[in-house]
């Protein structure tokens, strides 16, 4: 949806019957169609989307195996046995069942947004009510599309093989089935080694994996100029190359596997250069070279490219939709100089695929928050994803390979992404909120 200004709105079901009326007669027509999102200038004033948790959909009286079983557990209990997480850190309301789905309303002026809202809590009375709610934003002015540490985001996406006809150079072509449910491709839970059939309804929708991912932005700043690595440039150059090599990219969107010593604002802005990289160089040996990309470097853990295909792995099926937006104010002056986070802001953080195991879930447990991740490297301890890798309790979270003088080297990184929990939604397709959902 590419509007500014988005709004999660989580609420909590009271009357089914009555939210079921609702659901088929005021939310169904107003859902946005893919053919309506695709053009900019067919996309409505308020741009809306709902999609219903496990709990959700047992609040509704639906009962059906979706074949996901971390869909159906729930994102409290993953994050703590998956990830290692606590929730005490967590958005209170995230924890427990409350939170029964979510709207997602996209506009570019927030008092329409704020009507729709108005509107949406008239017509459902008391049938559902609101557990809590995020606004968010695309940044202001020449930070518009960069997230909150200042590095331009939504570049790299998946193209869909049945969609995207003329993807562009680096793009991974995958099935519609690895992000669309009973879609080409598309691989289900099995229960005693039978593949669960998904319900007919829930054929076309997609599983929502939606995160509240604080990010400690002054403290990410000074940390960098603090460890900057030695160098002739400046503090700021020596600061911005270990930022860029922690991420993968340049502010500028400008990968460092192609531009690894400056940022090359040119390259940051052409899709048919920026993201067509591998991480191999001719003359270079994969496994040992980092003088252009750390390992652990986030976007090389979080799709590895070669790193997996050259071992004869395919990476398509681990491929998510990413489709988050920044929340929370710019940094102040007086955060800026005393290098402390005061006002919490940081991604509203959502991912879509077609199974929680092989997307989300696996990109952060397998591959960011493992050490040893990509696999058959020199050195082996590459540690975590320097991002958004969480290390177990008390455990130091460490980060080889961001020093371009001794890529050997390891730090050991405070994290500057707090996780303030989530929850996993399925997003039906519009045919299910007026029939089976409403039914
Ligand atoms: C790419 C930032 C959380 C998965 C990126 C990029 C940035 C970024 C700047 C490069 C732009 C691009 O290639 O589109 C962040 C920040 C996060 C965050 C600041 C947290 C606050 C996550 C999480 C996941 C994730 C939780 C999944 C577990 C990815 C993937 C890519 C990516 C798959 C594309 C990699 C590629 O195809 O080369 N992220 N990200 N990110 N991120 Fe994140």
């Amino acid at each position: 949806m590419q509007k500014h200004n988005q709004l999660f709105y989580f609420f909590t079901i009271h009357d089914a019957a009555r939210f079921k009326r609702h659901l088929a007669w005021d939310i169904a027509p107003v859902v946005a169609s893919v053919a309506q999102l695709s053009q900019v200038h067919r996309q409505p004033l308020v741009a809306l989307n709902i999609a219903f948790s496990h709990a959700g959909l047992l609040a509704l009286g639906v009962t059906e195996d979706l074949g996901d079983s971390v869909f159906a557990g729930g994102q409290a209990a993953d994050a703590v046995q998956s990830f290692n997480e606590d929730t005490a850190s967590w958005v209170p309301q995230f924890v427990g069942d409350a939170v029964h789905g979510v709207i997602l309303l996209a506009s570019d002026a927030t008092h329409l947004i704020d009507r729709q809202v108005f509107h949406l809590e008239a017509t459902f009375g008391a049938s559902m009510s609101k557990v809590y709610s995020l606004p968010a934003a695309i940044r202001p002015g020449d930070q518009a599309g960069h997230e909150m540490f200042g590095f331009l985001d939504g570049i790299s996406q998946p193209a869909i093989q049945q969609l995207h006809k003329t993807p562009l150079p680096g793009q991974n072509v995958i099935d519609a089935g690895v992000i669309i449910t009973g879609a080409t491709g598309d691989v289900v839970d099995t229960k005693d080694n039978v593949p669960v059939i998904r319900p007919g309804w829930a054929v076309g929708g997609s599983f929502l994996a939606f995160r509240q991912l604080k990010q400690l932005v002054p403290e990410f700043n000074q940390y960098l100029l603090q460890n900057a690595p030695a160098g002739d440039g400046s503090l700021q150059a020596r600061a911005d190359l270990m930022g860029a090599r922690m991420v993968g990219r340049w502010k500028s969107g400008a990968p460092v596997d192609l531009a690894p010593a400056a940022d090359d604002p040119e390259l940051g802005a052409d899709p048919q250069r920026n993201n067509n990289f591998t991480y191999e160089h001719e003359g270079f040996n994969l496994s040992t070279d980092q003088s252009h990309c750390p390992f652990s470097a986030h976007t090389r853990k979080t799709r590895p490219r070669a790193d997996l295909t050259s071992l004869n792995i395919s990476d398509k099926p681990n491929s998510i939709m990413r489709s988050g937006i920044p929340y929370g104010q710019e940094v102040t002056p007086e955060e800026e100089a005393s290098g402390t986070t005061i006002h919490e802001r940081g991604l509203a953080f959502v991912a879509y695929q077609s199974q929680l195991a092989k997307g989300f879930q696996f990109l952060q447990q397998s591959w960011a928050n493992n050490e040893t991740f990509p696999p058959k490297k020199t050195p082996a301890e590459i540690g975590f994803d320097p991002i958004i890798g969480q290390a177990a309790d008390g455990k130091a979270r460490l980060v080889a390979g961001v020093d371009p003088n001794n890529t050997s080297a390891t730090l050991s990184m405070p994290q500057f992404v707090i996780s303030r929990g989530g929850e996993y939604f399925f997003s039906p397709p519009i045919s299910a909120l007026r029939g089976h959902l409403s039914g």
